[in-house]
């Protein structure tokens, strides 16, 4: 029990330890009109020196008070590609969002991990969404550089970049 216990704060202090090492890169911000007439700002981050899984990604996001990043309409996406291109000498690989689908291989029914569906076509990337075990969401480089497209991604997979965001009404 002692054993356990020992092992289980020194697991918090290590996620805590790792978590406090993580400083982020503010991409951009963008200026939203939600629901009522309200106008609320939304600003996109990226871990500086820090990959983590979509899972991670998820966790690191919240920890810091953040949320991970959702793209809620094509508008947000389209801001969102010069934001990332910025920051393309750094960070070249792909990015984890939020997207996250409830049945395997699902091309139109993805949702946001805070429960909102994803509404507008999504711009997959060619041959994409490919796998019955991949549900969480990605974004891709093209191969010229020039655009970001939606991969469907193993949740529990590979290591990248991620983006959290911040909104606050104004
Ligand atoms: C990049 O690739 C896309 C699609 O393959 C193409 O439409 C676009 O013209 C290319 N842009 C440049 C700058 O090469
Ligand atoms: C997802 O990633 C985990 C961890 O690397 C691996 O064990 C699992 O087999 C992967 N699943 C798929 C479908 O690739």
């Amino acid at each position: 029990m002692k054993f356990l216990t020992f092992i289980f704060l020194t697991t918090l202090f290590y996620i805590h330890i790792k978590c406090n090492d993580i400083a982020f890169i503010n991409i951009g911000t963008i200026n939203i009109y939600g629901d009522e007439f309200r106008m609320y700002r939304k600003t996109f981050y990226i871990p500086r020196y820090f990959k983590g899984n979509w899972i991670d990604a998820a966790t690191i996001c919240s920890s810091y008070d953040l949320e991970f990043a959702s793209l809620h309409t094509l508008e947000e996406y389209n801001a969102i590609v010069p934001m990332l291109r910025r920051v393309l000498n750094f960070y070249r690989d792909s990015y984890y969002i939020s997207g996250i689908a409830l049945t395997p291989l699902s091309i139109d029914d993805w949702y946001w991990s805070s429960g909102t569906r994803i509404e507008y076509i999504i711009p997959w990337c060619p041959g994409e969404p490919n796998s019955h075990e991949e549900l969480c969401m990605s974004l891709q480089w093209s191969q010229n550089y020039t655009n970001v497209c939606f991969n469907d991604a193993n949740c529990s997979g590979m290591a990248l970049s991620f983006i959290c965001q911040k909104r606050e009404m104004f």
